[in-house]
Protein backbone atom coordinates (compact mmCIF):
# COMPACT_ATOMS: atom_id res chain seq x y z
CA UNK A 1 0.00 0.00 0.00
CA UNK A 2 1.25 3.19 -0.74
CA UNK A 3 -0.29 6.13 1.21
CA UNK A 4 -0.36 10.21 1.05
CA UNK A 5 0.18 11.83 4.65
CA UNK A 6 -1.09 15.53 4.50
CA UNK A 7 -1.87 18.38 6.81
CA UNK A 8 -2.39 21.85 7.58
CA UNK A 9 -3.52 22.55 3.71
CA UNK A 10 -4.82 25.65 5.44
CA UNK A 11 -7.20 26.56 2.40
CA UNK A 12 -4.41 26.39 -0.28
CA UNK A 13 -5.90 24.56 -3.07
CA UNK A 14 -2.79 25.47 -5.18
CA UNK A 15 -0.79 23.63 -3.03
CA UNK A 16 -2.87 20.68 -2.85
CA UNK A 17 -3.73 20.33 -6.29
CA UNK A 18 -0.13 20.15 -6.73
CA UNK A 19 0.43 16.81 -5.79
CA UNK A 20 0.62 14.19 -8.25
CA UNK A 21 1.22 11.13 -6.14
CA UNK A 22 -0.47 7.80 -6.87
CA UNK A 23 -1.77 6.67 -3.69
CA UNK A 24 -3.40 3.88 -1.86
CA UNK A 25 -4.93 5.89 0.98
CA UNK A 26 -4.61 9.13 2.15
CA UNK A 27 -4.15 10.33 5.57
CA UNK A 28 -5.07 14.01 6.49
CA UNK A 29 -4.04 15.57 9.72
CA UNK A 30 -6.08 18.37 10.03
CA UNK A 31 -6.31 22.28 9.42
CA UNK A 32 -7.94 22.00 5.69
CA UNK A 33 -9.62 25.33 6.71
CA UNK A 34 -8.50 29.45 7.72
CA UNK A 35 -5.79 30.93 6.10
CA UNK A 36 -5.93 30.77 2.70
CA UNK A 37 -8.27 30.90 -0.27
CA UNK A 38 -9.69 28.35 -1.35
CA UNK A 39 -11.43 26.32 1.39
CA UNK A 40 -14.04 24.68 -0.40
CA UNK A 41 -11.83 23.48 -3.26
CA UNK A 42 -9.62 22.08 -0.18
CA UNK A 43 -12.37 20.24 1.89
CA UNK A 44 -13.89 18.91 -1.40
CA UNK A 45 -10.06 17.16 -2.69
CA UNK A 46 -10.08 15.25 0.77
CA UNK A 47 -14.17 14.39 0.45
CA UNK A 48 -13.89 13.11 -2.85
CA UNK A 49 -10.23 11.31 -2.23
CA UNK A 50 -12.13 9.39 1.11
CA UNK A 51 -9.04 10.41 3.17
CA UNK A 52 -8.98 9.19 6.75
CA UNK A 53 -8.75 13.00 8.25
CA UNK A 54 -8.84 14.01 11.63
CA UNK A 55 -10.33 17.35 12.71
CA UNK A 56 -7.58 20.60 13.61
CA UNK A 57 -7.90 23.35 15.76
CA UNK A 58 -8.60 25.28 12.75
CA UNK A 59 -11.32 22.92 11.47
CA UNK A 60 -13.30 23.14 15.05
CA UNK A 61 -12.81 26.83 14.98
CA UNK A 62 -14.29 27.45 11.79
CA UNK A 63 -16.81 24.74 12.34
CA UNK A 64 -17.99 25.72 16.01
CA UNK A 65 -17.38 29.59 15.73
CA UNK A 66 -14.79 28.93 18.25
CA UNK A 67 -13.94 33.42 18.79
CA UNK A 68 -9.92 33.60 18.11
CA UNK A 69 -8.20 34.93 21.14
CA UNK A 70 -5.30 37.36 20.14
CA UNK A 71 -5.16 40.23 17.43
CA UNK A 72 -1.23 40.06 16.27
CA UNK A 73 0.53 37.35 13.82
CA UNK A 74 -1.38 34.21 12.78
CA UNK A 75 -4.19 34.88 15.46
CA UNK A 76 -4.64 38.32 13.47
CA UNK A 77 -4.69 36.06 9.96
CA UNK A 78 -7.15 33.76 11.51
CA UNK A 79 -9.63 36.52 12.81
CA UNK A 80 -9.66 38.15 9.13
CA UNK A 81 -10.14 35.08 7.00
CA UNK A 82 -12.23 33.06 9.39
CA UNK A 83 -15.39 34.56 8.70
CA UNK A 84 -14.74 33.66 4.51
CA UNK A 85 -14.28 30.10 4.92
CA UNK A 86 -17.39 28.88 6.91
CA UNK A 87 -19.59 31.29 4.32
CA UNK A 88 -17.62 29.75 1.22
CA UNK A 89 -18.64 26.01 2.16
CA UNK A 90 -21.73 24.07 1.30
CA UNK A 91 -24.00 22.22 3.22
CA UNK A 92 -22.34 18.71 2.44
CA UNK A 93 -18.77 20.23 2.91
CA UNK A 94 -19.87 22.12 6.23
CA UNK A 95 -21.24 18.86 7.96
CA UNK A 96 -17.97 17.35 6.42
CA UNK A 97 -15.87 19.67 8.47
CA UNK A 98 -18.02 19.89 11.57
CA UNK A 99 -17.86 15.95 12.48
CA UNK A 100 -14.58 14.97 11.68
CA UNK A 101 -13.34 12.45 14.62
CA UNK A 102 -10.39 13.89 16.65
CA UNK A 103 -8.33 10.76 16.35
CA UNK A 104 -8.37 7.67 14.17
CA UNK A 105 -6.89 4.25 14.09
CA UNK A 106 -6.73 1.73 11.25
CA UNK A 107 -4.00 -1.15 10.67
CA UNK A 108 -2.36 -0.80 6.93
CA UNK A 109 0.01 -3.72 5.50
CA UNK A 110 -0.38 -4.90 9.47
CA UNK A 111 1.61 -1.26 10.74
CA UNK A 112 -1.28 0.08 13.35
CA UNK A 113 -0.93 3.69 13.19
CA UNK A 114 -3.08 6.51 15.55
CA UNK A 115 -3.66 9.93 13.60
CA UNK A 116 -4.18 13.15 14.81
CA UNK A 117 -3.44 16.52 14.97
CA UNK A 118 -2.05 17.60 17.80
CA UNK A 119 -0.63 15.19 20.50
CA UNK A 120 -2.11 12.40 22.15
CA UNK A 121 -2.81 14.46 25.29
CA UNK A 122 -4.28 17.04 23.63
CA UNK A 123 -5.33 16.19 19.95
CA UNK A 124 -6.53 19.94 19.21
CA UNK A 125 -4.38 22.67 20.46
CA UNK A 126 -1.05 21.05 21.87
CA UNK A 127 2.18 21.68 20.24
CA UNK A 128 4.81 18.98 20.11
CA UNK A 129 7.68 19.74 17.86
CA UNK A 130 10.78 17.10 17.68
CA UNK A 131 11.04 16.26 21.06
CA UNK A 132 11.43 12.42 21.43
CA UNK A 133 11.61 11.77 24.78
CA UNK A 134 8.30 14.34 25.21
CA UNK A 135 6.73 12.26 22.45
CA UNK A 136 8.01 8.93 24.06
CA UNK A 137 6.27 9.61 27.17
CA UNK A 138 2.72 10.39 25.03
CA UNK A 139 2.78 7.78 23.12
CA UNK A 140 4.19 5.17 25.44
CA UNK A 141 0.77 3.67 26.33
CA UNK A 142 -1.25 4.04 23.05
CA UNK A 143 -0.05 0.65 21.60
CA UNK A 144 0.73 1.75 17.63
CA UNK A 145 3.29 1.57 15.47
CA UNK A 146 2.80 4.75 13.80
CA UNK A 147 1.81 8.13 15.17
CA UNK A 148 0.90 10.71 12.33
CA UNK A 149 0.88 14.40 13.23
CA UNK A 150 0.70 17.86 12.27
CA UNK A 151 -0.30 20.95 14.11
CA UNK A 152 3.29 22.53 14.59
CA UNK A 153 3.88 23.04 10.52
CA UNK A 154 7.34 21.22 10.63
CA UNK A 155 7.89 18.62 8.94
CA UNK A 156 9.87 15.56 10.51
CA UNK A 157 9.99 12.10 11.69
CA UNK A 158 11.92 10.42 14.80
CA UNK A 159 11.65 7.16 16.73
CA UNK A 160 9.83 7.76 20.28
CA UNK A 161 10.79 4.59 22.15
CA UNK A 162 10.17 2.16 19.58
CA UNK A 163 6.81 3.97 18.33
CA UNK A 164 7.48 6.35 15.20
CA UNK A 165 6.51 9.80 14.83
CA UNK A 166 5.69 11.41 11.18
CA UNK A 167 5.41 14.94 10.63
CA UNK A 168 4.45 15.70 7.43
CA UNK A 169 4.84 19.12 7.75
CA UNK A 170 2.26 22.12 5.97
CA UNK A 171 1.02 21.68 2.59
CA UNK A 172 -0.45 25.21 2.05
CA UNK A 173 1.23 27.42 5.07
CA UNK A 174 4.87 25.97 5.91
CA UNK A 175 6.75 27.40 9.16
CA UNK A 176 10.00 26.49 8.90
CA UNK A 177 11.79 28.82 6.28
CA UNK A 178 11.01 26.10 2.91
CA UNK A 179 8.38 27.40 1.32
CA UNK A 180 7.87 24.94 -0.49
CA UNK A 181 4.56 22.14 0.19
CA UNK A 182 5.46 19.61 2.32
CA UNK A 183 3.99 16.18 2.71
CA UNK A 184 4.76 12.47 2.96
CA UNK A 185 4.44 9.18 1.37
CA UNK A 186 4.73 5.55 3.03
CA UNK A 187 5.18 2.94 0.60
CA UNK A 188 4.95 -0.59 1.96
CA UNK A 189 5.39 1.23 5.63
CA UNK A 190 9.11 3.19 4.45
CA UNK A 191 8.37 6.89 5.34
CA UNK A 192 9.34 9.29 2.76
CA UNK A 193 9.39 12.98 3.57
CA UNK A 194 8.70 15.11 0.21
CA UNK A 195 9.13 18.74 -0.72
CA UNK A 196 7.82 20.07 -3.94
CA UNK A 197 7.47 23.64 -5.75
CA UNK A 198 4.13 24.92 -6.87
CA UNK A 199 3.07 28.27 -8.18
CA UNK A 200 2.90 30.31 -5.03
CA UNK A 201 2.48 33.38 -6.93
CA UNK A 202 -0.49 31.49 -8.22
CA UNK A 203 -2.53 30.98 -4.26
CA UNK A 204 -1.59 34.98 -3.13
CA UNK A 205 -2.65 36.20 -6.10
CA UNK A 206 -6.51 34.09 -5.30
CA UNK A 207 -5.91 35.21 -1.92
CA UNK A 208 -5.31 39.17 -2.69
CA UNK A 209 -8.85 38.97 -4.46
CA UNK A 210 -10.33 38.15 -1.57
CA UNK A 211 -12.32 40.73 0.80
CA UNK A 212 -9.30 41.02 3.30
CA UNK A 213 -7.10 44.00 4.72
CA UNK A 214 -4.13 44.52 2.71
CA UNK A 215 -2.20 44.32 5.89
CA UNK A 216 -3.44 40.67 5.95
CA UNK A 217 -2.91 40.14 2.45
CA UNK A 218 1.08 41.05 3.04
CA UNK A 219 1.21 38.77 5.83
CA UNK A 220 -0.03 36.00 3.49
CA UNK A 221 2.62 36.87 0.89
CA UNK A 222 5.38 37.30 3.36
CA UNK A 223 4.63 33.29 4.88
CA UNK A 224 3.82 31.51 1.33
CA UNK A 225 7.16 33.25 -0.34
CA UNK A 226 9.33 32.67 2.74
CA UNK A 227 8.00 29.56 4.63
CA UNK A 228 7.63 31.16 7.69
CA UNK A 229 6.17 34.58 8.93
CA UNK A 230 8.33 37.21 9.28
CA UNK A 231 11.14 37.84 6.23
CA UNK A 232 14.16 36.45 6.71
CA UNK A 233 16.95 38.86 8.47
CA UNK A 234 19.36 39.90 5.79
CA UNK A 235 23.04 39.25 6.77
CA UNK A 236 23.46 43.82 6.23
CA UNK A 237 20.65 43.74 8.74
CA UNK A 238 22.15 41.04 11.37
CA UNK A 239 25.12 43.06 11.15
CA UNK A 240 23.68 46.38 11.97
CA UNK A 241 21.80 44.98 14.97
CA UNK A 242 24.68 43.20 16.02
CA UNK A 243 26.79 46.03 16.07
CA UNK A 244 23.52 48.54 17.57
CA UNK A 245 23.15 45.84 19.81
CA UNK A 246 26.72 45.65 21.32
FE1 LIG B 1 -2.24 24.40 11.10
Amino acid sequence: MRILVISDIHSNSVALESIREKFDICFCLGDLVDYGPNPARCVQWVMENKAEVVRGNHDHGTAHSVAVVGDTGFRYLTSVTRPLQWAALDSSQRNFLARLPLTRRLVVDGVRYLLLHGTPRDPLDEYLRRDPAAWAEQVKDQEVDVVCVGHSHMQFELDAGGVRILNPGSVGLPRDSDPRAAYAIIDNGKIQLKRLRYDIEKAIAMNDALPIPDEAKAMYRTCLTNGRLRPPVAAESKSAILENSA
